[in-house]
């Protein structure tokens, strides 16, 4: 059952049984026999989760758990998933980078109405490309969220080279836990918190403070990772280790790359190898180090362990060699893009803190409109003094540099970040998915607080 939760159901006779127990993921039981169809119930509701040692924290889970259940499929399959609302508010399921139709995006008042505590909805859907994708709720999203639902959805490609190496899903985020078990209050540090974003205190790996995770020394990692805190951004570190990327928000990238530290914003995902490498029985520290999102986010944070790689005993195995991976991708054609030109702004007012886009709230924006198979050009600009993920759903997108080409390697994304006095463009062309579809930063409570807007393909 562990490999199933963690390899690829067990076709990797690579990876022994149980090597990664420390943090397996439940994988959802499969009520449709039929291949190609992954049917499951998805059950919101509080449940006493014992996060650090010795207390009980009542948290919002999918089926019990946190994180949520990983739902295993392959590209072109049937996901079915029977929403069960047992929570003591209204919620929806948002499935973060699925190219999905629109009623099935979990965007209330817009493609769905909310599901009241007591209800429920079926999402029934395709899944066309392979990645790792999440789910989250789209309702009071700081809060639920951050009390705990989110979980992993991952969409294997049959066709990608296999051996790549002990495969690991790893969902990150953060959460704060008080004297008497309980969490924190959503609205903590009042204005300044939503300002910054509310990061939680400690930070969990699937669920876990700091697990120890078998590893093999000399043998090839591919860690498929989400970024699901709620405005935490990671920036991931081994001593004397790089990383391959392999892979982004929307799978596989043109060609690997290597990087020293491996960075997701909230709402990102990341795809990389690495090969740990130490004397047999030898501890490696994975570290989150601090990122700087503007407005002091470094300012006097140590680093923190994430997790560690215990060695296994064995001396350092020879791995195979890495074989070619490269992704046919197109640059999209820019020549005859329409421009959209989006500001993240903050308003001025008393009260709660109110931001926006173009000066607007989400609650009072106009949808901006477009025409399926159009390609359009969006710039998104930072006027505030830190960085902003930004998010559009319902499509993928290529990055753009400044000089407007596409950056390399050619990426599909669905996330990007906005630094802190500066912008991100990106190219995106509306494919065949009318609908309402949202934009927004990441950082929920941002977007809570109004970074939120809605794109109308018609
Ligand atoms: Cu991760 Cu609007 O969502
Ligand atoms: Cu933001």
């Amino acid at each position: 059952l562990a490999v199933a939760a963690i390899g690829c159901a067990g076709e990797r006779p690579s990876q022994p049984e149980g090597w990664d127990s420390a943090v397996a993921l439940r994988p959802a039981r499969d009520l449709d026999a039929r291949p190609g169809v992954l049917e499951v119930d998805l059950t919101a509701r509080v449940e006493d989760v014992e996060i650090v040692a010795g207390k009980r924290t009542p948290t919002w889970t999918y089926n019990g758990g946190l994180p949520g259940p990983l739902l295993r499929a392959r590209v072109g399959d049937r996901v079915i998933v029977h929403l069960r609302n047992e929570l003591p508010a209204p919620t929806t399921v948002h499935w973060h980078g699925v190219r999905l139709p629109a009623e099935m995006d979990g965007a209330p008042g817009h493609s769905q109405p909310e599901t009241p505590s007591g209800g429920g909805f079926t999402y029934d859907f395709v899944v066309p490309d392979a990645g790792l994708y999440w789910y989250h709720p789209h309702v009071d999203s700081a809060v639920q969220a951050g009390n705990g639902l989110y979980g992993p959805l991952l969409v294997e490609d049959p066709d990608e080279p296999a051996a790549l190496g002990d495969e690991l899903v790893l969902v990150l985020s953060d959460i704060t836990v008080r004297e008497d078990g309980s969490l924190e209050d959503p609205e903590a540090g009042g204005n300044l918190g939503t300002l910054f974003g509310r990061e939680g205190d400690i930070l969990l790996v699937n669920g876990r403070v700091n697990p120890v995770i078998g590893a093999r020394a000399g043998l090839r990692q591919r860690w498929r990772i989400v970024n699901a805190a709620k405005s935490r951004y990671y920036q991931l570190l081994i001593t004397d280790h790089r990383f391959t990327r392999i892979g982004g928000d929307g799978g596989l990238l043109e060609h690997p790359v290597e990087e020293d530290r491996i960075l997701l914003t909230p709402g990102e995902r990341a795809d990389v190898l690495v090969t740990p490498r130490g004397a047999p029985g030898a501890t490696l520290s994975v570290r989150w180090v601090p990122y700087d999102r503007g407005y002091g986010a470094t300012f006097g944070r140590p680093e923190v362990e994430a997790f560690r790689l215990r060695l296994a005993d064995e001396p350092l195995a020879e791995g195979d060699p890495l074989p070619a991976i490269a992704r046919g991708i197109e640059a999209l054609d820019t020549a005859a893009a329409r421009r959209v030109d989006l500001q993240l702004t903050r308003e001025e007012g008393p009260g709660d803190l109110v931001m926006g886009i173009n000066g607007v709230p989400s609650w009072e924006a106009e949808p901006l409109v477009a025409a399926v198979g159009e390609t359009a050009v969006w710039t998104v600009e930072n006027t505030m003094e830190f960085d902003h993920p930004f998010h559009l759903h319902g499509f993928f997108f290529q990055v753009l540099g400044a000089d407007g080409q596409p950056v390399r390697p050619l990426a599909w994304k669905d996330t990007v970040n906005v630094p802190v006095d500066g912008a991100a463009r990106f190219a995106v062309r509306y494919d065949n998915r009318p609908g309402m579809w949202m934009f927004h930063c990441h950082i929920l409570d941002h977007a809570d607080a109004g970074m939120m807007g809605m794109l109308q393909v018609v």
